[in-house]
């Protein structure tokens, strides 16, 4: 399992499908829910795609966005069907983290996974809400909060192809 990280412009076409595809295929068609998926953000220059892959096939997502207020907006995390139970997100959440450093991240958590988000340091910011039919809750994490961030059993990261998870996003 490899931890991969790229600018859209360093995305090859094919690489570019299948992430869109896994995102299609987790949040439009398994949760059946049509919204605009491709929202612009993807190409911003300061937009970073994360990603774990199982050769050459991505299994688990995120991305993280810059916020006008500086703060890195985490989001679209996925993981396949196929891949699921064995620690990838909470992995692919430590490494976004850790390339975050010491800026801020928020999101918006599906209301049954703050449970998770709060175990990587996430506190609640405001009540639920509705996007798209699904509740959600706004959460943000301020750099040291305290967490439980394992990338245990995420496999052999040491020999990844990591292009750099410290540059700046
Ligand atoms: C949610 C999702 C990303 C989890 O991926 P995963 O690789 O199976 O997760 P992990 O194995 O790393 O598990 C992380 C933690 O989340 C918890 N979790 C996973 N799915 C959960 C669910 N449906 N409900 C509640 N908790 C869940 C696990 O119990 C685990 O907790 P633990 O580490 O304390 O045991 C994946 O199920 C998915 O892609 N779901 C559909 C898309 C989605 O909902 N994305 C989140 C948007 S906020």
């Amino acid at each position: 399992m490899t931890p991969h990280v790229a600018g859209f412009a360093e995305l090859t076409p094919s690489l570019l499908y299948a992430l869109l595809r896994l995102r299609i295929d987790v949040f439009v068609v398994e949760q059946r829910c049509p919204y605009p998926d491709l929202d612009g953000r993807d190409l911003e220059p300061g937009t970073r795609h994360i990603w774990l892959a199982d050769g050459a096939v991505p299994v688990a997502y995120l991305r993280m966005l810059k916020e006008p207020d500086a703060n890195v907006r985490i989001g679209r995390v996925c993981v396949a069907r196929v891949a699921r139970g064995r620690g990838l997100a909470r992995a692919l959440l430590a490494h976004a983290l850790d390339l975050a450093g010491p800026r801020t991240c928020v999101l918006a958590a599906q209301a049954h996974l703050a449970g998770f988000y709060a175990s990587l340091g996430f506190q609640p910011t405001g009540p639920e809400f509705d996007d798209d039919g699904i509740p959600h809750v706004p959460m943000r994490r301020a750099h040291g909060s305290a967490a439980t961030i394992s990338p245990a059993g995420y496999g052999n990261a040491a020999s990844s192809s990591v292009i750099d998870l410290r540059r700046p996003v």
